[in-house]
């Protein structure tokens, strides 16, 4: 099957990084993004879009969301250089301030280090913790969107839009 400009992979186990990929893939066109739960897709799939899109919860203190814990080591066998990707993390800041979103961070990093060339970074500003990993060196800016939907769940669908337009000024799309 013809493969979407974009792909957009995610491990969820609330499904609340599931309903954001969704929302994500509503913001562009038609055909222009497929969508991947990274339990039943093999990771070895990012290979094959130029432009993705990954989106990681943390759960239990700072840790990985299970599916990408369990395939952690497969992406460093995807080849990541020149490649376009943009990250989204689900948290908790009210419940797990010292642990806001960390596992974005995690796989930031490990993206980074493969050459991808990383895009839509978001501003810090109108959250409230105490810290991250997900952020920045001057702590200015998340490495990607950040939601919450435990507690500013009336702010998500504006952030994603926000979001999403500037993602399309990073991304190839076909007219
Ligand atoms: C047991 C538990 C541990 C969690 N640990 C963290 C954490 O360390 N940091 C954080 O930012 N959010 C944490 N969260 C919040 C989740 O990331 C949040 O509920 C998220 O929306 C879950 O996304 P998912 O449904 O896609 O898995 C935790 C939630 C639970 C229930």
């Amino acid at each position: 099957m013809k493969k979407a400009p974009i792909g957009l992979f995610y491990g969820s186990s609330t499904c609340y990084t599931e309903m954001a990929a969704e929302k994500i893939q509503r913001q562009f066109d038609n055909g222009a993004m497929d969508v991947m739960n990274i339990a039943d897709t093999p990771v070895s799939e990012m290979q094959h879009y130029q432009q993705l899109i990954l989106g990681i919860p943390t759960w239990d203190y700072g840790e990985l969301q299970e599916d990408w814990e369990d395939h952690w080591d497969d992406i460093d066998t995807v080849d990541l250089s020149g490649k376009t990707v943009a990250l989204y993390g689900l948290g908790d800041q009210v419940g797990y301030p010292e642990w806001f979103l960390d596992a974005m961070g995690y796989l930031h990093n490990k993206v980074l280090v493969q050459g991808a060339n990383i895009v839509g970074y978001w501003p810090n500003k109108g959250y409230e913790f105490t810290e991250s990993q997900a952020l920045t060196e001057d702590k200015q800016y998340f490495f990607g969107l950040a939601l919450d939907d435990e507690n500013e769940f009336d702010q998500t669908d504006e952030r994603i839009s926000t979001w999403c337009n500037e993602l399309k000024t990073h991304f190839t799309l076909p007219s």
